[in-house]
């Protein structure tokens, strides 16, 4: 893969930072974005061969100005779209501000991105694009439904997606992360089964991208036991969830 250009979103922390840095450390050229911030500028000289390239991913036209922006410098063959946010959604206290900034963030932040990427790629009919959803999109949490319904929405177009973009010699995976040690779990305040640090989450990922797998869940036991939970009927699962209430 040496040379070859690599963009990935939400590359300022956590599993992004790790993804850009992992990629980087096995030759690929990387783009690398997040909202304008010291993270983003300390990632660059870091990495070998890491620019930063600032974006809010909620603003569409600028996703389509940065993609334009990448590709001057050559084609993206792997866009990492892997920007997100998460907070807790309980029904009491339910609001309208915290839906739309999930849906905002994780889903239309992650479709302005694949738009302009998934055209370029579709004109030259090569590239691999990766979309960054959860195993909270495989079966309603308790308090995690504002999150878990974008990564559900995600993995659906995803699934809708495959077929018609392989015709168009593009392939697609979708990563279903388990809990991963990142700012982003860093205010959970209940027991997160099999946690794992990012730099392993990275390495898990980039590891097994190669291979163009359509789900990429990880770790193996989160998958596990989160992949028995999505076979259960509905009274069966609530029968557990209940158990997570607070
Ligand atoms: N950690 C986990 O356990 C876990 C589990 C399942 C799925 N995931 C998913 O993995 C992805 C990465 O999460 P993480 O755990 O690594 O979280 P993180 O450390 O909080 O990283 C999130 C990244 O997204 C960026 N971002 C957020 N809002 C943005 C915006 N409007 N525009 C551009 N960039 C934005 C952040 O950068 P700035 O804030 O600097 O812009 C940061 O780089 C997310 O999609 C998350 O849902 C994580």
């Amino acid at each position: 893969m040496t040379g070859q250009l690599a963009w990935v979103t939400g590359a300022s922390t956590g599993i992004g930072r790790a993804l850009a840095l992992g990629l980087a450390a096995r030759g690929w050229r990387v783009a690398a974005s997040a909202r304008p911030s010291a993270a983003l500028d300390a990632l660059a000289p870091e990495g070998t061969d890491i620019a930063a390239y600032p974006l809010d991913v909620r603003d569409a036209a600028a996703n389509a100005a940065t993609v334009a922006a990448i590709e001057a410098t050559g084609p993206i063959a792997l866009a990492i779209l892997n920007a997100g946010t998460y907070r807790p959604s309980w029904a009491a206290g339910f609001d309208v501000a915290t839906m739309r900034d999930m849906v905002e963030t994780n889903l239309m932040g992650t479709v302005n991105g694949l738009i302009p990427v998934m055209e370029r790629m579709m004109a030259r009919r090569s590239g691999h694009i990766v979309l960054v959803a959860s195993v909270a999109g495989w079966r309603g949490l308790p308090g995690g439904g504002a999150y878990g319904a974008t990564k559900a929405a995600l993995i659906n177009l995803a699934e809708s997606l495959k077929p018609d973009l392989e015709r168009h010699g593009i392939a697609l995976t979708v990563v279903a992360p388990g809990f991963v040690r990142t700012p982003l779990t860093a205010g959970n305040d209940f027991p997160m089964p099999f946690l794992i640090e990012a730099d392993e989450a990275a390495r898990i990922i980039l590891d097994r991208l190669p291979g163009r797998p359509f789900s990429l869940a990880l770790p193996w036991r989160m998958a596990l036991a989160m992949g028995l939970l999505r076979l259960l009927p509905a009274p069966l699962l609530f029968g557990l969830t209940r158990r997570m209430l607070r």
